[in-house]
């Protein structure tokens, strides 16, 4: 059984996706052991916990310092023992410290296709405003491992969605969500779960 631990930091829509794919049978032998936020509002939370998964908030404002903050962070992970952790949707770097301690066993969803528009500053509608102020015809999600940089480690799955005419912001978000994140993040977590895509790090 893979236990995830999944940060999160806003509307939890891919929380929402990786628990129905859970309770339908897409993602196999895996078990949400703990869902964390860095937002104590984010409805994300809520989504885990109208699911009967325990869900917290470890907020940076309530730690003197940021080393406080990273070190409750990591406890709060190390609490849940995850085989893996999955950010959706989380907006903070992680600590260095917690990079290297989960190394190979921390994956992202990104809403393009990296290496473009990712990086420092490219989060969000962000992502979406860049595509079009581009004028690219086709963007996407990425699922990749995370190392220390800013969505800069290995590519583990895309998928493709097209930019159509006259696309706002929140529509192509909403597009590119619906019609590739929401699908490759489950895939991804099903394709480690069953050993088809192998963790890095330590075995
Ligand atoms: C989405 O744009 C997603 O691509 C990015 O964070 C945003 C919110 O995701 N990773 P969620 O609804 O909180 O899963």
């Amino acid at each position: 059984m893979l236990k995830i631990a999944v940060l999160v930091s806003g509307g939890g829509t891919n929380l929402q996706a990786i628990m129905d794919a859970i309770d339908s049978g897409k993602i196999r032998d895996t078990q949400i052991v703990s869902v964390i936020s860095n937002k104590a509002d984010a409805y994300a939370l809520e989504r885990a916990r109208l699911h009967g998964i325990a869900a917290r908030a470890v907020v940076k404002k309530d730690y003197p310092s940021p080393e406080e903050f990273h070190a409750a962070l990591t406890e709060a992970i190390d609490e849940a023992a995850p085989d893996l952790i999955v950010l959706a949707g989380f907006l903070l770097v992680l600590p260095e410290a917690l990079v290297k301690k989960y190394s190979g066993r921390i994956i992202n969803i990104h809403p393009s296709l990296i290496p473009s528009f990712c990086g420092n500053g490219f989060y969000g509608l962000r992502v979406h405003e860049a595509v079009l102020k581009r004028g690219v015809k086709v963007t996407g999600a990425t699922v990749h491992f995370v190392d220390e940089g800013t969505d800069t480690g290995p590519i583990i799955a895309q998928k493709a969605v097209e930019v159509k005419e006259g696309d706002t912001p929140e529509v192509l978000q909403r597009r590119v969500m619906e019609e590739a994140e929401w699908i490759i993040l489950p895939q991804v977590i099903d394709g480690i779960a069953a050993g088809r895509i192998k963790m890095g790090g330590a075995e």
